[in-house]
C-alpha cells in the first residue's frame, strides 16, 4: 500500500510495512529538518493549514515541514475569521478551498468535522487533531521517536512494556498511539489513569484482540514497574463534560523525578506529546526531569519535522525525488539545537 493521494484521518490505515516506508523517508529528510540540507521537492505546491483549535507545535511544524520542502503555506486560525461563522457548511468550505490548495491540514474540536471536510474533496486532508478522537501525525512522530530511542538502547518495540499515563479518555494522542502500537507483537501496555478518565473500551478491545496484554490501573506504582516507555499526557480539561468538571486530578499522576526514580528502570524513556501544564499544582509532567537524559520530549518534538515532511512527500508522490534533490545548506546553524542534544544526534 502507498500513501499517494490518501487522506490521513486515522491511524487505522497504517500497517507495519507502511510505517517502515514512512520512517525511511523521514530518515532521509533528517538533514533537511536540521537545516543541514536543502530539498525543494514541493516547490510550487501550496498547503492550506486550517486550525480551529489552539495549537503551537502541530501547526508550526506542519508549516515548517512544508516550507522546508520548498512549498508555500496559507494559515487560517479560528472559525470566527472564516465564512463558517456566516453559516457556511464544512462541505462547502472544503470544496471551495480545495480549489486553492494542493493539500489540507485540519484541526477541529468536533470529531466529525475532519471527516466532513475530507468527504467533500479529492485534495488530501491530514487530520491535525479531531476533538477527543485521534491525532495521527502526532502518533507517527511519537512512534518514530520510540523506534529511534529503542534502537539507541538496543531494544525492540515488540515485546516491550509501555505505560500510557494520565487522561486516556480525552487524550487523542494516546488513542492514535495505541492503534499504532497494536501493530507490533506481544506488548504489555499499562493504561494508568484515574478511573473517570479511562482509555475507550473499543481501543482496549482492539489492542487485546491483537494479542497484547492490557493492564488498566489507577496506581502508577503498579503501572510503571519494569516499563521501557512512560508516555504521559496532559489532562484535557477543555473537553470535560459537566460530570467531570468537579473531578480533582490528584498528584498521583504527576510524573516527576521522584516517581521515575522510585518506580522506573534506569533505561526507561519518558515522553509526552506536549504542551505540559507547568503551572503550580497542575500535576502534569514536571520540569524537574529536564536534565534527565531519559526525558525524550524535545527529541520527540524535533521528530515532528521529518515525519511531517515524509507525510507530505509520500502523500504528494515526490518521496522518490529526495536523494537527487538534496543539496548542502549554506546558512549558519549551531551544531546542536538544545544544550542536551550532543549525545543523541550523531548525523552530520
Ligand atoms: C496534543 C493535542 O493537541 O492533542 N498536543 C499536540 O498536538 N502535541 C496534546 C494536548 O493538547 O494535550
Amino acid at each position: 500500500m502507498s500513501l499517494l493521494g490518501k487522506h490521513i484521518l486515522s491511524c487505522s490505515i497504517f500497517d507495519i510495512e507502511l510505517l517502515q516506508q514512512l520512517f525511511s523517508v523521514a530518515d532521509q529528510l533528517q538533514p533537511v529538518s536540521r537545516g543541514k540540507k536543502v530539498c525543494r521537492i514541493l516547490e510550487g505546491a501550496v498547503l492550506g493549514n486550517l486550525f480551529f483549535e489552539a495549537s503551537t507545535r502541530t501547526r508550526l511544524s506542519f508549516d515548517s515541514a512544508f516550507m522546508r520542502l520548498g512549498g508555500s503555506v496559507s494559515n487560517t486560525t479560528g472559525e470566527a475569521v472564516t465564512s463558517i461563522s456566516k453559516g457556511e457548511s464544512l462541505a462547502d468550505t472544503s470544496r471551495v478551498i480545495s480549489g486553492y490548495y494542493d493539500i489540507l491540514v485540519v484541526r477541529h474540536p468536533d470529531e466529525q468535522a475532519v471527516y466532513e471536510i475530507a468527504g467533500a474533496t479529492h485534495i488530501p486532508v491530514l487530520n491535525g487533531g479531531n476533538g477527543a478522537g485521534e491525532h495521527p501525525t502526532q502518533a507517527l512522530l511519537d512512534l518514530y521517536t520510540v523506534s529511534r530511542e529503542f534502537k539507541r538502547l538496543g531494544k525492540e518495540i515488540s515485546s516491550s512494556r509501555i505505560a500510557l499515563v494520565g487522561d486516556l479518555r480525552y487524550g487523542r494522542t494516546v488513542h492514535s498511539l495505541l492503534r499504532l502500537l497494536s501493530l507490533f507483537q506481544n506488548l504489555t501496555i499499562y493504561c494508568v489513569s484515574p478511573s473517570i478518565l479511562p482509555m475507550p473500551r473499543e481501543l482496549l478491545d482492539m489492542a487485546a484482540n491483537g494479542g497484547h496484554k492490557i493492564v488498566e490501573t489507577g496506581d502508577p506504582k503498579v503501572g510503571l514497574k519494569d516499563i521501557d516507555l512512560l508516555y504521559a499526557t496532559r489532562v484535557q480539561k477543555e473537553r470535560f463534560a459537566c460530570t467531570e468538571t468537579a473531578f480533582n486530578y490528584g498528584s498521583d499522576f504527576r510524573v516527576d523525578q521522584a516517581l521515575v526514580n522510585a518506580h522506573c528502570k534506569p533505561d526507561v524513556i519518558v515522553m509526552h506529546p506536549l504542551p505540559r501544564d507547568s503551572r503550580a499544582g497542575a500535576n502534569d509532567l514536571s520540569d524537574d526531569l529536564n536534565q534527565d537524559e531519559r526525558l525524550a520530549i524535545f527529541r520527540q518534538t524535533d521528530a515532528g519535522i521529518p515525519i511531517r515532511m515524509a507525510l507530505f512527500a509520500s502523500v504528494l508522490g515526490v518521496d522518490h525525488l529526495i536523494p537527487s534533490a538534496l543539496r548542502d545548506a549554506t546558512w549558519y546553524r549551531p551544531k546542536y539545537i538544545g544544550p542536551n542534544d550532543a549525545s543523541f544526534y550523531t548525523e552530520k
